[in-house]
């Protein structure tokens, strides 16, 4: 199934940029060009991005740790 439409990519073109690395959205575009174009797309390779390695942390410090030592 095509996620990008502008680009014609399809999940499972996603799905193999991810797994041979491709951890944010900026890189899977970069590999098969999906969201280059429009972004519509960009909340489904979010989510097969999530599938394949979770959650993101989205910038919250964790109370007790310091960043700077
Ligand atoms: S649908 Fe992917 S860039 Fe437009």
């Amino acid at each position: 199934m095509y996620i990008c439409i502008c680009r014609a990519v399809s999940s499972t073109t996603v799905r193999e940029v991810i797994a041979d690395g491709a951890r944010t959205v900026r890189q899977v575009a970069e590999a098969c060009g999906a969201g280059t174009d429009c972004g519509r797309c960009a909340a489904h390779v979010r989510a097969l991005l999530e599938e394949r390695h979770g959650p993101r942390q989205r910038g919250r410090l964790q109370p007790g740790r310091r960043t700077v030592p």
